[in-house]
């Protein structure tokens, strides 16, 4: 239910630190589990010594039996089973040539967990079904999506409007080493899985040549990253990459025309006579 109460309780923007608390909370308890366990454990052992020392000093032999430990008495009540011994007064009357039956119960623990299962079940059905505290999934599915869809939404106004007084058809290449600088980090975090860090290809062409699949201007270059070949796996970058970051890393994918990449894929496509970096 943690993950509903964090989707009905976040708010715009909220999500996040929400999700943060929740991961603490989570975390600090694990980690006081493990500090109580740690304690038991010492403190068992702790038991185990002092008894050791009181024996010695009481001069009390040893191999005496000892009364079953906790850890005994509980494991007898978790499965209750019966000893070899009784084992004669549960066997059924069925002979299957030679094989006997042994009626045995079911084990406790499995009743208890069958127990648990019904009071679960009927918590589940007061709070999703009767008070309707929480969503049900469907609904927290659409609160999701509609959440998304609003985020998406903001993203593309804020796009839009970054995109003004952008001429994506007479797009210009740019050395200014912020614009590149910025260009290199998405190429190396988006990119390169499938072009190389070095351009030099692998799923996608080398970048690094003069021949383009898709031209080789500022222009093609971009408009290529923006809507992508899904087809062939270079998805549309425009839900991903603001108009700027697609001149950045566009800009930086000519930066490495002419160099020599480690293992570059052979030329793809058709040679592309311009200078792309050059002020057409
Ligand atoms: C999942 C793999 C993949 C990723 C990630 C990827 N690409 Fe591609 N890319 C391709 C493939 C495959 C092609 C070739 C498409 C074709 O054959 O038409 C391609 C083609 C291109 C081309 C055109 C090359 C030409 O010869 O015309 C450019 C430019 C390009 N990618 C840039 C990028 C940029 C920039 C990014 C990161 C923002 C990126 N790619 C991320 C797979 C990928």
């Amino acid at each position: 239910m943690l993950p509903g109460i964090a989707v009905a309780q976040s708010s715009e923007g909220g999500a996040m630190s929400q999700e943060f608390m929740v991961m603490a909370i989570f975390s600090v308890l694990i980690l006081m589990v493990i500090v109580l366990i740690a304690v038991i454990v010492s403190l068992m052992s702790l038991k185990k010594v002092i008894r050791e020392v009181a024996r010695q000093t009481t001069g009390e032999e040893e191999g005496v039996e000892e009364a079953p430990g906790w850890w005994t008495k509980f494991n007898k009540k978790l499965w209750n089973w019966t000893s070899v011994e009784e084992e004669r007064d549960i066997l059924l009357d069925h002979n299957y040539d030679g094989i006997r039956e042994l009626d045995n119960h079911l084990p406790p623990w499995w009743t208890y967990l069958f127990y648990v299962t019904i009071a679960f079940g009927v918590v589940y059905l007061l709070v999703f079904h009767v008070f309707k505290t929480q969503p049900l999934q469907i609904e927290a599915y659409n609160m999701e999506v509609a959440e998304a869809a609003k985020a998406a939404e903001a993203r593309q106004a804020a796009q839009a409007e970054e995109g003004k007084g952008f001429d994506e058809l007479s797009m210009q290449f740019s050395d200014d080493p912020e614009v590149l600088a910025g260009g290199e980090n998405i190429f190396k975090m988006q990119c390169a899985a499938c072009h190389q860090p070095d351009g030099g290809g692998l799923i996608g062409p080398n970048l690094t040549d003069k021949y383009w699949i898709h031209g080789g201007s500022m222009a093609d270059i971009y408009r290529t990253i923006k809507v992508g070949v899904p087809d062939k796996g270079m998805i549309s970058w425009e839900s991903v990459l603001s108009p700027t970051k697609i001149r950045d890393v566009a800009s930086y994918i000519l930066t490495l025309q002419g160099t020599t990449p480690a293992n570059p894929k052979e030329p793809q496509g058709t040679l592309y006579e311009g200078d792309a970096t050059g002020k057409e």
